[in-house]
């Protein structure tokens, strides 16, 4: 069926999708991020993953980050407003989009109820992405992107990662089916999917296998989120942008990226897709 052909994200298509940057901005008015993620029982052995979310938010254009995390968390980026916390809570702070679950542990799942008090639309990830969670979103009706890498879908679906490895697309689009919220698979290719709606993803490469790059991505995604893209359009701009950055880097230096460089290099990213 042709309707079921995926499209691939194009530069023209995403572009005006990146939200301009006014004369009169002010920090308030570009989109404020809030992170929730980390847990404490672990010896804070994660404790990156939540500062590396707050980088990708701040290099995607964020004008403020909210970062919530266990106490004991080192406090880092120092752009960043900290909630360390006893407990997984959602504490007050105004932002228009959040992150969840990056190095949550068993914290993951709590972190992400707190979060869908707030009504905002949320990215999913790492240890939010459990079914009692994408089922408490689905009956709220929220506006969520679930970013699973295949391990992390295949626990959602009752599948092994490589039975998701096999058919991303597939996967996807049956991930965004049952769960009702949008949906990106990551991998090579990274798929995005929400409804009926599939689109494949042209950038990135190997050289993002390293650790906490998808922490960086769940960031820049709720950046997009928090400018007022709606999720489909936050997810694949998100993606295609992560993916550039990516690209940039290795054509640069090759393998060894570290995933706070990939952040780094989202402006770089942006102005080449403008
Ligand atoms: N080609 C293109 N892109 C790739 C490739 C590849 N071969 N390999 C990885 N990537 C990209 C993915 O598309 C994704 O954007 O790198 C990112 C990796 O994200 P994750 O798999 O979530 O890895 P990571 O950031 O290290 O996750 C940190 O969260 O998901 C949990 O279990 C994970 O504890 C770990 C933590
Ligand atoms: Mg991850």
């Amino acid at each position: 069926e042709r309707e079921d052909l995926p499209e691939v994200a194009t530069p023209e298509a995403l572009r005006p999708l990146l939200p301009r940057r006014p004369l009169t901005a002010h920090k308030g008015s570009v989109g404020r991020v809030g992170v929730l993620g980390g847990y404490r029982g672990d010896g804070l052995r994660y404790a990156g993953a939540p500062v590396l979310a707050a980088l990708g938010a701040y290099r995607m254009g964020a004008g403020l980050v909210h970062l919530a995390v266990p106490e004991g968390t080192p406090l880092e980026p120092l752009e960043a407003v900290f909630h360390p916390l006893p407990a997984p809570a959602l504490p007050p702070m105004r932002v228009e989009a959040l992150a969840v679950g990056m190095g949550g542990g068993p914290w993951g799942v709590l972190w992400a109820m707190r979060a869908l008090e707030a009504g905002l639309p949320t990215v999913l990830d790492a240890d939010a992405l459990h079914l009692e969670v994408v089922a408490a979103y689905r009956r709220a009706g929220a506006k969520a992107v679930l970013t699973p890498h295949a391990g992390e879908a295949g626990r959602l679906l009752g599948r092994s990662p490589e039975e998701v490895a096999k058919d991303p697309l597939e996967a996807a689009r049956t991930l965004a089916r049952e769960t009702g919220l949008t949906v990106v698979l990551k991998g090579n290719p990274t798929v995005v999917a929400e409804g009926e709606r599939l689109s494949l993803n042209p950038t990135g490469n190997p050289a993002l296998a390293t650790g906490g790059t998808g922490d960086v991505l769940s960031g820049a995604i709720a950046t997009l989120l928090a400018a007022g893209l709606p999720p489909f359009e936050a997810a694949r701009l998100g993606v295609y942008l992560h993916g550039l950055a990516g690209d940039l880097l290795a054509e640069e230096k090759g393998v060894g990226l570290l995933a706070k460089e990939v952040a780094e290099a989202l402006p770089r990213a942006r102005e080449a897709l403008l």
